[in-house]
């Protein structure tokens, strides 16, 4: 690709005539078939119309992305949704409450459209929170199909630095914003026809937010799953280039642990720990220490999971060590991508 654009648009001031004229160009690039990453409010995403077959081709080969797993279409507007897909009763409720947010509902398709679904008669449909997603949207005048703006099986970028190394050259624009306020991709759901509700892949919406709106939902394991999983869930994810290893345990025998590690000196050790163990080696210059937040403010740490990984990617350290978050809630969501990332690896202390 001969030239790429590089934008940085103030989030805080989109109505400003300078930042519009920047999104309408993005918008355009868009429409007439080029590839813009653009921030969200969950993870950047490398987006495509979603209506030009050829442009969403180009997504698959430059991520590396396996052909059968399917991408979500991004709406400006929830009403858009009930154009092209069918919506049951719990999904309008849903819709009605959450939406714009960190959430994907995967419905049956009303038309042919959308190719990025790899044939299946279903769609993933999705209207970000964030603004200036929904606002290129709408100047685009097409839905927008992107995934993750990361190379398959890497971690998600959550901010535009992230971006450059993967994308610089492969793309038309990147719309440089904030970082990504929540820092884990969506929440994605699927509906069995007796109104149960299937968690695709667990996210920031959780569990109990969608209980809170009457929705009954399948408990893992138990194959009331009749539609497909979401395909991406069963390929390697989130790697950062060193092997990391979740540590089980109590703070004090983490700690125990990483002070044994420091007697290998051979290695340059990334230890993703709480921010309240942050101290415990900052004078040594073996162990880089990177903070995934308070042990109890799970927010923070869906925030900074990916963002602490490309870092670690980027210092070019040797192997990781991550404490384990809390599995409530949100952090059903981190966890899900941080064993993800560890390939399974956990050590028990
Ligand atoms: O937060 C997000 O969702 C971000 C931002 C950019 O919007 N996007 C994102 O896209 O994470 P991607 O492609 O990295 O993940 C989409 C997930 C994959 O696991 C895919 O298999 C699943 O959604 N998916 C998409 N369409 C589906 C469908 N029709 N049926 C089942 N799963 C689907
Ligand atoms: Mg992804």
């Amino acid at each position: 690709m001969a030239q790429i654009e590089i934008i940085k648009i103030d989030e805080n001031n989109l109505e400003n005539p300078c930042e519009l004229k920047k999104l309408e160009r993005a918008g355009k690039i868009i429409r007439n078939g080029g590839l813009v990453v653009f921030p969200t409010e969950t993870v950047y995403g490398l987006g495509a119309n979603a209506f030009d077959e050829s442009a969403v081709k180009k997504i698959y080969e430059i991520k590396g992305r396996p052909s059968d797993n399917p991408l979500i279409v991004h709406f400006a507007d929830p009403e858009d949704i009930y154009k092209y897909a069918e919506v049951p009763d719990i999904a309008e409720k849903i819709i009605k409450k959450f939406m714009p947010a960190p959430l994907t509902l995967v419905l049956k398709k009303k038309g042919n459209e959308f190719d990025s679904s790899c044939k299946l008669d279903t769609v993933a449909v999705r209207v970000p929170k964030n603004n200036t997603a929904r606002k290129l949207i709408e100047l685009a005048g097409v839905p927008i199909t992107a995934p993750s703006a990361n190379l398959s099986g890497k971690p998600s970028p959550t901010n535009a630095a992230h971006i450059m190394s993967d994308l610089d050259g492969k793309v038309d624009m990147i719309i440089c914003g904030e970082n990504c306020e929540i820092g884990l991709e969506s929440t994605v759901i699927s509906f069995n026809g007796d109104g149960i509700i299937n968690i695709l892949r667990s996210g920031y919406i959780t569990r109990d937010d969608l209980i809170s709106v009457g929705a009954r939902i399948a408990r893992p394991g138990t194959e009331l799953i009749e539609q497909p999983r979401a395909p991406g869930m069963k390929y390697k994810h989130y790697s950062p280039d060193a092997p990391l290893y979740i540590l089980s345990g109590e703070n004090d025998r983490i700690i125990d642990f990483m002070s044994k590690e420091l007697c290998r000196k051979t290695k340059k050790v990334g230890f993703l720990c709480f921010a309240e163990m942050l101290s415990f080696f900052a004078d040594n210059k073996n162990i880089i220490s990177i903070s995934l937040g308070l042990k109890n403010d799970l927010k923070e740490q869906a925030k900074n999971l990916f963002s602490a990984l490309n870092k670690f990617n980027e210092l070019g350290v040797d192997i990781i060590y991550s404490v384990e978050p809390e599995k409530t809630g949100v952090g059903e969501a981190i966890y899900n991508r941080l064993i993800k990332a560890a390939g399974g690896k956990t050590i028990i202390l």
